[in-house]
């Protein structure tokens, strides 16, 4: 038995992902998102957020968080973020190259998550130097780049100390639905209502084959958005294509059973790995697990077929296993069979 737990970026999209697409290949659309599809996301983010709001659907989440970040930092801005944040690691300065030159600031912080007192310790460093940058922009990650998922009163206590120093609020939600799930509060409440400006919300890891959706709650950011998105290439003009993969995502709650199925992936994983005596590092919140091995252990697995990377930034023997909408239990009855065999 083979098992892929190296992303949910390895995954196929969803079949009615796919099928939506193909439908979406009838006949003529208005271009420039102005097509059905588009008409609709936008229709049933505002049911989802309980608001009107507005959208943009871009390619990937890099793109998503550059664009998000470039329509509210100025270029002598400051980004304040987590240490491990994607925007941070891995999209090599794209957030600084749409900002114009803005600065970030990694900031560390347990299980992945930004603390409110060594947060406003930076800020208050970069407002007091009055020559490092201005303060500009908070991004918190939702699910975190360690799987772990912030409460409803972590990210008040993150938005409060934002709203108090007059930043604006990005949210990378690449796993966004995760966290939905994992919380069981509405969209709404961990968003607009807890002060965040955009969010990133994905739909690649969790069933797309290639789309992101920026939902802006506010006007003016939009506004900026909208010229943002087009002048820098990624408005489609055959928009109806990434517009289909995000309606089919968003219909019939499709984003919420994916999502759903992924995390109890990775708490049935975490349970089977935990009695087999091995360590799981953090707490599993979502549908990401990291876990102690023995190399050899570890290679051996590897050489069966099942499927997962190092992840040393954890720390030596650290491995990382990701769970994902189509991952069967059986391959991970399998995984834990060859582990205690
Ligand atoms: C937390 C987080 N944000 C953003 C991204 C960016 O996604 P993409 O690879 O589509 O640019 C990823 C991808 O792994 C991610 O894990």
């Amino acid at each position: 038995m083979s098992l892929d737990l190296r992303s949910d970026n390895t995954l196929p999209a969803h079949p009615a992902i796919l099928e939506a697409v193909s439908r979406a290949n009838a006949g003529t659309q208005t271009s420039y998102g102005s097509d059905e599809f588009s008409l609709r996301v936008r229709a049933r983010c505002a049911e989802i957020f309980e608001r009107d709001v507005d959208v943009f659907p871009v390619l990937t989440g890099s793109a998503g968080n550059a664009l998000a970040i470039g329509a509210m930092t100025p270029p002598w801005g400051a980004v304040f973020c987590h240490a491990d944040a994607h925007i941070h690691r891995d999209e090599l300065g794209a957030a600084e190259m749409f900002t114009g030159g803005a600065k970030l600031m990694p900031i560390p912080g347990a299980l992945g998550k930004l603390e409110p007192d060594a947060t406003r310790a930076v800020i208050e460093e970069v407002r007091d130097s009055r020559r490092m940058a201005t303060l500009s922009t908070l991004s918190i990650t939702q699910t975190t780049e360690a799987g772990t998922v912030c409460s409803l009163e972590e990210i008040h206590a993150l938005t409060a100390l934002a709203k108090s120093n007059n930043l604006r609020i990005h949210m990378d939600g690449a796993r966004f639905a995760n966290a939905v799930v994992s919380l069981g509060s509405s969209p709404a409440d961990l968003t607009w209502r807890a002060g965040v400006d955009i969010l990133v919300f994905g739909a690649t890891k969790n069933g797309g084959f290639g789309a992101e959706l920026l939902v802006v709650f506010r006007k003016e950011v939009a506004e900026t958005l909208s010229i943002l998105w087009h002048r820098s290439g990624h408005r489609p003009s055959k928009a109806r294509f990434l517009a289909a993969q995000l309606d089919a995502y968003l219909h019939d709650d499709l984003w919420l059973r994916n999502a759903r199925h992924a995390n109890e992936m990775a708490a049935y994983l975490a349970q089977g790995l935990r009695a087999a005596g091995l360590n799981t590092l953090l707490p599993v919140d979502a549908n990401i697990v990291f876990v102690r091995l023995p190399p050899h252990t570890a290679r051996h697995l590897q050489s069966m077929g099942f499927q997962f990377y190092d992840w040393p930034i954890f720390g030596p023997d650290v491995y990382r296993m990701v769970t994902g909408f189509n991952t069967p239990q059986e391959g991970i009855d399998s995984l834990l069979g060859a582990l205690r065999a």
